[in-house]
């Protein structure tokens, strides 16, 4: 029987608390923010982590901690942040964050907000089309913008050799009112590979893509003060940033089974898990069920498939999470809502530490986060999911 509680008291070990509950490693945490913090001045550019990761001021604080201090006023403070929602960038303005990036294009029916929050702090914004430009100038406020543009992901972004790069870098950079930040890309397609070598030859082609945008832009006359690149797969492998000003990583806070396939990282450095009990199990069956489902995991497959195509696991369960050993024969074949079914059969009452698939979606399906240190609780920090 797991030990109880104190009577009203919150639990101090990870054995008393109720499942599913989600768990940060912060030993592991406070390594990996440290490793990346450390890369990105050895690569000579700007660390601004992107705390949609996490949604934590207690982990956003911790990765300002890291950074260098600021020349007016000597206080740590990196190169600010990146949010990928109005409602994280008020958060994290009312906790004291003062150079925000907004990551996204403008929403421009959000724009108000935007105007509310850049009363406070500086509140970078993206655009890559003429119509959020036109938004964005209309709002009157001098906002500091970036132009997003497309390095291989095709997600979002303007074409690097078209027009539109051209005339809109053009427009911000003569623009009265707005303050052109620079150029700026996301290497999403980095989640792709499939080693670390593959993860490295995207993030020079990121890093080459934008230097030769900054080249054209500057020789049409065009200053770019900055460039901004980054994904975790593409930080965790990328050799060299000549050119570039900052990166913009953010699932390297926690890590995950993607990123153990990618090569960014072993399941020793994944800090966050969800930990769950088996509630089923049928004599003769050879599955057992748990209590994490997609609402404890979110359904992203993940990047390994059978032979079939279907995805080979819905998360990993570990042997041994202090030695970062997986279950070779045990994992989640299918989720439902509340129910996690197991690949092979487990007792019912045993507890299990999963690794998600993708931890950014994880860790925003919990109202709060458990910080522990070996089976030590040692704070419970809020995820702030608001949009
Ligand atoms: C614009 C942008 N920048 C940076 C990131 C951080 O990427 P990662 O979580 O792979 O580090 C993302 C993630 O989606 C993003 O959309």
């Amino acid at each position: 029987m797991p030990e109880m509680p104190e009577a009203g008291g919150a639990p101090r070990r990870i054995d008393e608390l109720p499942t599913p509950a989600l768990l940060v490693d912060v030993d592991r945490l406070e390594a990996n923010l440290r490793t990346m913090a450390e890369r990105c001045a050895r690569l000579g550019v700007s660390l601004r982590p992107h705390v949609k990761t996490h949604k934590c001021v207690e982990i956003a604080e911790r990765q300002r901690a890291l950074g260098p201090p600021e020349p007016s006023t000597g206080r740590d403070g990196g190169a600010g942040i990146t949010v990928s929602t109005p409602e994280e960038a008020r958060l994290f303005a009312d906790h004291g964050f003062e150079d925000i990036t907004w990551a996204f294009p403008v929403i421009p029916g959000r724009l108000d907000e935007a105007v509310a929050i850049a009363e406070r702090a500086t509140l970078r914004l993206v655009i890559d089309s003429p119509e959020a430009l036109a938004a964005v100038a209309a709002t009157g406020h001098p906002f500091h913008v970036w132009l997003k543009v497309d390095c291989g992901y095709h997600r979002a972004g303007v074409d690097p050799e078209g027009q539109v790069a051209l005339e809109l870098a053009r427009a911000l950079a003569g623009s009265e009112r707005l303050i052109f930040d620079g150029i700026l890309s996301h290497s999403g397609h980095a989640y792709g590979a499939r080693s670390r070598d593959e993860a490295a030859r995207i993030a020079e082609q990121e890093r080459a893509v934008m230097v030769a945008l900054a080249e054209r832009l500057r020789g049409a006359g065009i200053a770019v003060p900055g460039v901004s690149v980054g994904s975790t797969p593409a930080m965790a492998a990328v050799r060299r940033l000549d050119g570039v000003t900052e990166a913009r990583p953010g699932n390297y806070a926690y890590y995950d089974f993607t990123q153990v396939t990618i090569g960014s990282c072993t399941p020793r450095d994944c800090a966050l898990t969800v930990l769950s009990t088996v509630v089923s199990h049928q004599p003769g069956a050879g599955h057992a069920v748990c209590d994490a489902g997609a609402l404890a995991l979110s359904k992203d497959p993940g990047p390994t498939r059978d032979e079939q195509g279907r995805p080979t696991t819905w998360g990993e369960i570990y042997e041994d999470y202090e030695a970062g050993t997986l279950h070779p024969d045990l994992r989640l074949a299918s989720l439902s809502q509340e129910h996690g079914v197991l690949s092979a059969p487990a007792p019912v009452g045993a507890r299990l530490r999963i690794l998600p698939n993708h931890s950014c979606l994880t860790a925003a399906c919990f109202d709060r986060v458990h910080a522990v240190s070996g089976d030590r609780v040692v704070g419970v920090w809020t995820v702030h999911r608001g949009r």
